[in-house]
């Protein structure tokens, strides 16, 4: 695509152009209920995730004119609740001296009452060489964002190539660090940390010391925080192969968990890296530590270089519900924050004995809702569930106890994506008992097994009149208790671009 028209300002564009747009988003079938999605265009990574002035504010990645990743914007939301989201239109507008080529992206921490915004400024010459800046933006309780006119880190280190971004800031007693995504000039992907005394005057420390030297050509996105006295890293490598079930995405998004990081040495003792999502569509999460100092992560139901059946449509993407983060022995687990209970309505419940057989219920349908599914007492080969199904589509969760694997299959789930690393993801499970706790919403399903050891993230797209769910135990029986909600409508969209 031709570069002035990848990298076009919303300014740019024609009042025409920008209608057309709109209304061709608001015709598509495939429009989320309550997950945050653009208003057009293409949304990625969340930004800026923070607790400020009495409210949750998250920014996205957004592109407003297309679905392919042009020249990037922050578009603002936030919640009082973490459940019901309003759009707050732009928040950081690319295009200066300094982010000439996307506001790139970054992270928020409150300081004196204002919300400082540390992002990536991504430019290009006139040779398209790329040159990386770390900028600053800062929002006053009006709700005003103003740019710094100069980047607070304005050259990469020595060591480094120009893949050097995604600021994720932290506050540590004595200093505020950042972590910042980077590529060693011998093609390897590294996390490298800046000290500062005030935000504004940025000290390169080093390379958080990891025992991933070799670890893929690029980490972007990397967090670091710490939770019940243990340092948890999270990164997004870039180039790693698939192995057996793991790894099975075009860019990973994983974490480490050990000793917490050595401010001094850089030194981080770490156990293996493990995945945090084992579905299709998941990457370059992001979290931020709550008013009640719980650990919230939110992700982009996404990944780059994959097309997906709404672009067409004129939009692309939405951001994971806000789950919170727990240790248990090392391992992350995540849990749809409490909040979301807000958005139930209609509760119906089943308990049976499900023997050699697939079962339908009364009132157990739909295109938007919670469910909770108990599977006790497993005799037999398998269980699980068939959801969005109806005229030859269906999605399929099943619990394959002689293997020990749960596996999401997607592969008649509807309109065909990203089928690149194969139509099914599964990971390993044990017992005789198995809980899914599934998110469903007008495109997409997330996950819960076991109340948040492992979580399966993915986009689907079946007709709108695929709405049934069935329940099966194959060659043995299972007691089943289920529970489903319809889920209200949470995400107040602005009418149209602002
Ligand atoms: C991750 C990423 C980041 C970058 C942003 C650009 O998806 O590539 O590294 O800052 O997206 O939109």
């Amino acid at each position: 695509m031709d570069r002035e028209q990848k990298y076009r300002r919303l300014d740019q564009a024609s009042s025409k152009e920008v209608r057309e747009l709109t209304e061709k988003v608001k015709r598509s079938p495939w429009r989320q209920t309550y997950h945050i999605q653009p208003v057009t265009g293409l949304l990625n990574d969340p930004n800026g995730f923070s607790y400020y002035n009495g409210e949750y504010h998250l920014f996205y990645q957004w592109f407003p004119l297309g679905t392919y990743h042009g020249l990037k914007y922050w578009y603002h939301t936030k919640s009082k609740d973490l459940a019901y989201w309003e759009d707050d239109g732009i928040g950081i507008q690319p295009g200066d001296r300094y982010d000439s080529h996307g506001a790139y992206s970054g992270s928020g921490i409150v300081k004196d009452g204002r919300l400082f915004l540390m992002y990536t400024g991504n430019t290009r010459d006139g040779s398209w060489e790329r040159q990386p800046y770390q900028c600053m933006a800062v929002m006053n309780p009006e709700g005003e964002i103003d740019k710094w006119r100069l980047p607070v880190i304005d050259h990469v280190p020595h060591g480094y190539t120009d893949h050097f971004r995604d600021p994720k800031v932290w506050k540590d007693e004595d200093k505020y660090r950042c972590v910042i995504g980077a590529q060693r000039t011998d093609n390897t992907g590294a996390a490298v940390v800046y000290e500062s005394n005030d935000l504004r005057s940025w000290d390169f420390q080093g390379e958080i010391r990891t025992t991933l030297q070799d670890f893929g050509y690029m980490w972007e996105c990397p967090d670091y925080f710490e939770l019940e006295g243990q340092g948890v890293l999270l990164i997004c490598p870039q180039g790693l192969t698939p192995r057996g079930d793991s790894c099975r995405n075009i860019y990973q998004s994983g974490y480490l968990t050990g000793k917490p990081l050595n401010r001094n040495t850089l030194e981080f003792e770490h156990g293996e890296f493990r995945e945090l999502d084992r579905g299709f569509d998941f990457y370059a999460p992001q979290t931020m530590q709550d008013a009640k100092g719980r650990r919230i992560m939110v992700g982009w139901m996404g990944l780059p270089e994959v097309e997906y059946p709404t672009d067409s449509q004129g939009w692309a993407h939405c951001l994971t519900i806000p789950r919170e983060l727990i240790v248990l022995n090392g391992k992350l687990m995540q849990r749809p924050v409490a909040e979301l209970q807000k958005l139930r309505r209609d509760p119906l419940e089943i308990e049976c004995v499900l023997s050699h057989e697939k079962k339908v219920f009364e009132g157990f349908e739909g295109t938007v809702y919670e469910m909770v599914c108990d599977f006790e007492n497993i005799h037999g080969e398998a269980v699980g569930i068939e959801f969005r199904s109806g005229r030859g589509q269906k999605t399929v969760l099943r619990y394959d106890r002689r293997d020990r694997k749960v596996i999401l299959d997607r592969s008649r789930s509807g309109e065909a994506v990203g089928s690149g690393y194969g139509s099914t993801r599964a990971c390993r499970a044990n017992g005789d008992h198995v809980k899914f706790h599934l998110f469903v919403d007008t495109s997409s399903v997330e996950i819960f097994i076991n109340d948040g050891e492992e979580v399966f993230t993915s986009r689907i797209f079946p007709d709108p009149d695929s709405r049934g769910i069935s329940f099966f135990a194959e060659n043995g029986s299972v007691g089943l208790k289920a529970v489903k909600w319809d889920l209200a409508r949470a995400v107040n969209h602005s009418e149209g671009i602002e």
